[in-house]
């Protein structure tokens, strides 16, 4: 199928704004029509958001490709976030792990500088959690966007009523360069329709991360209607809400493909069409407390010795809301003192953007985490895991995205703050 440009699109494409932006818009049309899109539309979100955001020194064709677009002023029409850091100084390492990230981001000075020159935000706009209040990169509802961080564009289709395919990589800056992307899928009124229907039974307010990855494995890339969800977080988009979808969505997207989902009675598409969002056909699928205990069983332990002592625990990944950065506090708190500690009993990252963390910073919890031993930090923890130094590490984290890609065990957040305030596993 070939598609249906405009005068403005079919210009781009035959060179009338240079050679670059030609072969970036001859890669979108390509793309599209993979999928058969019939035509491109305009991206409207006020800012792009990029995956890519690690100076990796096997890159090379990455930073030639920025360089050209750079060199011929193809620069991003929208200015954007990027994904978080994967170097923090703040965060423990051994000696060896400071060598290996030294080799593998050797590049991340100089590919920050090509951000900056190409449209970055602001130089500390690393953040999976683009849309938080304090980073500032919220689409609006309906909104189009040329995105990729998969838990960021499950976020900005289900929580905020925008819409984004699932990108890959380079992909959404080409969209964001070309300010149009390829019409298929999440951008659809069809593909936007829920093919499963989820239904929750079970007896208290499930696990954010073990409902989306549940939820995640059985679907796979379809759309889920979820029903039973808001007795436990109710029906409004408030601070605890928004935190738990932001958790949830996150595992849906990494233990399966979901790119949207729908919550009745709570996110918009769901609150403006109801039922109409079930295609016909559905399927049903049922989550009792018996299916999200068999779900938590069924993860692999793949460290070396299961009852290795934890050496590192992670928190935050997504990055934590300002609202979470409180809550953990008081809860590590009471934690610490019903076991009669002051400081955490392993190592403990917890990660969230810099612009939430210097809010964070202006109230008395602050003190209060960093006495605790907590370090607060804006790394990418799947950044800091991903090379076999660090894959051998015992690591324990409430992520189930990081779970699924490294050798991080997961453990609810009840176990997390038993694991921080007694040790052991
Ligand atoms: Fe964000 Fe990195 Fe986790 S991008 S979701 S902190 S893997």
């Amino acid at each position: 199928m070939s598609m249906t440009l405009t005068p403005e699109q079919q210009s781009i494409l035959n060179g009338e704004k240079g050679e670059t932006l030609a072969k970036v818009m001859k890669t979108l049309v390509m793309y599209g029509e993979t999928f058969g899109a019939e035509k491109m539309v305009p991206v409207t979100s006020g800012y792009g958001h990029l995956v890519t955001s690690f100076g990796l020194s096997v890159m090379k064709p990455v930073y030639s490709l920025m360089d050209q677009l750079i060199g011929s002023g193809a620069l991003s029409g929208q200015k954007f976030s990027v994904d978080p850091r994967p170097l923090d100084k703040n965060v423990p390492t051994t000696l060896l792990q400071d060598l290996v990230f030294k080799f593998m981001y050797s590049k991340q000075e100089d590919y920050e500088k090509q951000l900056q020159t190409l449209g970055l935000l602001d130089k500390d706009a690393f953040t999976c959690a683009c849309y938080l209040e304090q980073v500032g990169n919220k689409p609006k509802k309906g909104d189009v966007l040329s995105w990729a961080e998969s838990s960021a564009v499950v976020y900005a289709n289900s929580v905020l009523g925008a819409r984004c395919n699932r990108n890959s990589g380079i992909l959404e800056l080409f969209g964001s360069v070309a300010g149009f992307v390829p019409y298929f899928g999440l951008l659809t009124e069809e593909g936007r329709k829920a093919t499963w229907v989820v239904e929750i039974q079970t007896t208290k307010k499930p696990e954010a991360q073990i409902l989306g990855s549940a939820i995640g494995m059985k679907v796979t890339e379809d759309v889920p209607y979820i029903k039973g969800l808001t007795k436990f977080i109710g029906t409004e988009l408030n601070d605890d809400a928004t935190a738990y979808l932001k958790d949830f969505g996150a595992a849906t997207a990494s233990n399966g493909a979901v790119g949207l989902y729908h919550i009745e009675g709570l996110t918009p598409d769901a609150v403006e069409q109801g039922e109409k969002l079930i295609a016909k056909d559905a399927k049903t699928y049922i989550i009792d407390d018996a299916e999200l205990e068999r779900v938590q069983k069924s993860y692999p332990v793949i460290w070396k010795d299961p009852n290795a002592k934890p050496k590192l625990c992670f928190v935050g990944c997504p990055h934590l809301s300002l609202k979470q950065l409180h809550d953990w506090t008081t809860l590590l708190s009471d934690a610490l003192a019903r076991e009669g500690r002051s400081k955490v009993a392993i190592p403990t990252v917890f990660t969230s953007p810099v612009a939430v963390q210097a809010e964070f910073k202006k109230t008395p919890d602050y003190q209060k985490l960093i006495g605790m031993g907590v370090v607060l930090s804006y790394i990418c923890p799947l950044m800091y895991m991903n090379n076999p130094l660090s894959g051998k590490m015992p690591v324990v984290t409430n992520s189930n995205k990081l779970r699924t890609y490294t050798s991080a065990r997961y453990h609810t957040d009840a176990e997390i703050l038993g694991i921080l305030s007694k040790g052991g596993n």
